[in-house]
C-alpha cells in the first residue's frame, strides 16, 4: 500500500497527537455493550485504538493494519498505557484472516481514503461482522476545508494533498461519497452525520494540536512529493503554508468537515 502520508516517524507522532482533539467529535456518540468484540480496521499507530480501550475497558479491541512498523508502536502504546483490552493482529482489509460473522462493531477511521477500491473493503470488513452488528466509518473531505484570512493561498497547498492522494489510488474527498459508498454495500439502517470541526483564538489548545498539529503537520509533510510531482512552485508552497500559519493567529480561524457513518449489517 502507497500511504501518502508514509511512515516517518513525524507521521506517527501526527497520528496520535491528533486523536485526542478529535476525541469528542468523533466518540461522543459511540457506545459499545461489556463483551462487545469490536474490530478496529486500520489501527495505525494507535491513537485511536488507545481512547477506544480507555473509554470501553470492558470491550474487547481487535485491532489491525497492514503496516507492521506502525502495529508494533500501536502495541507499545497499548502496554504503557498498560491496557489489557486490544490485541493486535498485522493483516490487510483485502484479505481479512477472521471467521465470518464474528464482530459485533467495525470501527474504521481515516482508511478508505487511502484504499483504491473501498467498496471491496467494506464488503470484506461486512464479511466478518455478525448479522445485526454495526459498523461505524470516519472520513475527511479536503474540500469542506476553509480559513481566514488568505484562504486561496492556503487552498493551493491542501489541493496539492488532494491530487497526490488521487495519484496515489486514494480519494482525499471521500467523505461526501460516504452515504453511496455504504449504501452500495448493502448496509442497513445507514446515518451520515457531519462532524465539524472549527478553531478560532478562543480555543488556544484546538489552534495548537487541531490547526497546527492535526492539519497543517499533515499538509506540510508532502512539501517534497508535491514538488516533486509539479503540483505547485516553491514559492507558492510557501506562500499557502504560511497562509496556513497565519489563520492560526489572533484574528484567523480554520474550519474543517469530516463525516461519520454509522451503519448495521
Ligand atoms: C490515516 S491512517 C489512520 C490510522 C488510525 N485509524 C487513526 O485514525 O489514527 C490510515 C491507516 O490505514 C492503514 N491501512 C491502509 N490500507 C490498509 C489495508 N488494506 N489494510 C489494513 N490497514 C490499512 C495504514 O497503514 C494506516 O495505518
Amino acid at each position: 500500500m502507497n500511504y501518502v502520508h508514509g511512515h516517518t516517524p513525524e507521521e506517527s507522532i501526527r497520528l496520535v497527537k491528533q486523536a485526542k482533539p478529535l476525541e469528542k467529535l468523533f466518540h461522543e456518540d459511540l457506545s459499545f455493550l461489556p463483551g462487545q468484540k469490536v474490530l478496529e480496521a486500520g489501527c495505525g499507530v494507535g491513537g485511536q485504538t488507545l481512547l477506544l480501550a480507555q473509554n470501553w475497558p470492558d470491550t474487547e479491541f481487535v485491532s489491525i493494519d497492514i503496516q507492521e512498523s506502525f502495529i508494533e508502536q500501536a502495541k507499545l502504546r497499548i502496554q504503557e498505557a498498560n491496557l489489557k483490552n486490544v490485541r493486535f493482529k498485522h493483516a490487510d482489509i483485502m484479505a481479512l484472516p477472521f471467521e465470518k460473522e464474528s464482530f459485533d462493531h467495525i470501527y474504521v477511521c481515516f482508511v478508505l481514503e487511502h484504499l483504491t477500491d473501498p467498496l471491496e473493503a467494506l464488503l470484506n470488513l461486512k464479511s466478518v461482522l455478525k448479522n445485526g452488528g454495526s459498523i461505524t466509518i470516519i472520513e475527511g473531505d479536503h474540500d469542506l476545508f476553509c480559513c481566514h484570512p488568505k484562504y486561496e493561498d492556503a487552498r493551493r497547498v491542501v489541493d496539492c494533498l488532494t491530487a497526490l492522494q488521487a495519484s496515489h489510488g486514494g480519494n482525499a474527498l471521500i467523505g461526501r461519497q460516504l452515504y453511496p459508498l455504504v449504501k452500495k454495500a448493502a448496509f442497513s439502517r445507514l446515518s451520515v452525520t457531519p462532524k465539524l470541526m472549527y478553531v478560532d483564538a478562543s480555543r488556544p489548545d484546538l489552534v495548537e494540536e487541531f490547526s497546527k498539529i492535526t492539519f497543517i503537520g499533515m499538509i506540510e509533510e508532502i512539501k517534497d512529493q508535491a514538488l516533486a510531482h509539479n503540483l505547485i512552485d516553491l514559492e507558492e508552497w510557501q506562500k499557502g503554508i504560511d497562509a496556513l500559519y497565519r489563520s492560526t493567529e489572533a484574528d484567523g480561524t480554520l474550519c474543517y468537515t469530516y463525516f461519520k457513518a454509522h451503519a448495521f449489517k
